[in-house]
């Protein structure tokens, strides 16, 4: 399989692996990786890493996958007061470059304690003082975390579509609390190895719009060849 340019901290085809992606035609196969717990043991462990190495741990799909937001965002000139609302932030490396780039009024959610404890410390090491951070489960959001311009998926959305209590349900109410937490023409980009560019049509076509599709690297594989990342931006209607 070639993979191209998507590279760094494990890319895209690490983050495939891990997510259990490249399902075949019988759907999802439930997982712990859609659990809180799955989760909570992952960044107690990195944040361990974090403390005795100073290592920030797996980025999800890679370097190139936030160059490619960041891209996208310069590119239709999103106001750098713009504020952005990272779903599922992890290790919250990708708020940290967005408040490098300058993004002012960015959020990082995560329903991981130990994620958001993680993300605290390596902010903290950046000396970013700026970016708000808030343990909250995305399918059942405070009513505090609403009016965002933009909203940033990598991987969460493939995470939840695991979980093994009622998956389908868990992805109706996802699509509910993002437009709860979204404004009206705001931006929600995803990035997925889970789901094509046509599934996720389908997911979010309720209330959302495809505004655009973003380039990922292309594989070829015993004659076929296509992406094995999708990264989409949508925009409420
Ligand atoms: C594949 S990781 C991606 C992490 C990060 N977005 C990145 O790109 O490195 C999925 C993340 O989603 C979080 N997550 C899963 N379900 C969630 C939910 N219902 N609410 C908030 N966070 C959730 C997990 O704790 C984990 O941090």
């Amino acid at each position: 399989m070639n993979e191209g340019a998507d590279d760094g901290g494990g890319g895209a085809e690490g983050a495939a692996r891990s997510l259990g992606c490249g399902r075949g035609g019988d759907g999802f196969v439930p997982s712990a990786l859609g659990t809180r717990e799955h989760w909570d043991a992952v960044y107690k462990r990195e944040l361990q890493t974090f403390q005795e190495y100073g290592d920030t741990g797996e980025i999800w799909f890679g370097e190139e996958s936030m160059t490619r937001l960041i891209r996208w965002m310069q590119k239709h000139k999103i106001p750098l007061d713009a504020s952005v609302l990272d779903i599922g932030t992890g290790n919250g490396v990708f708020l940290v470059e967005l408040a490098k780039f300058g993004f002012s009024d960015v959020t990082g959610i995560d329903y991981s304690p130990s994620a958001i404890q993680l993300s605290g410390s390596i902010i903290e090491k950046e000396g970013l003082s700026n970016i708000k951070l808030k343990v909250e489960d995305f399918l059942n959001p405070s009513t505090k975390l609403s009016g965002f311009h933009i909203c940033i998926d990598k991987g969460t959305f493939d995470a939840i579509s695991l979980n093994p209590d009622n998956a389908v349900e868990k992805r109706k109410q996802y699509v509910k609390s993002l437009s709860r937490v979204l404004k009206v023409k705001g931006f929600f980009l995803i990035t997925s190895c889970n789901w094509t560019k046509e599934e996720l049509l389908d997911e979010f076509s309720e209330g959302f719009e495809l505004f655009e599709e973003l380039p990922t690297p292309k594989f070829s594989f015993g004659g076929r060849s296509g992406n094995s990342v999708a990264a989409l931006v949508f925009q409420k209607t």
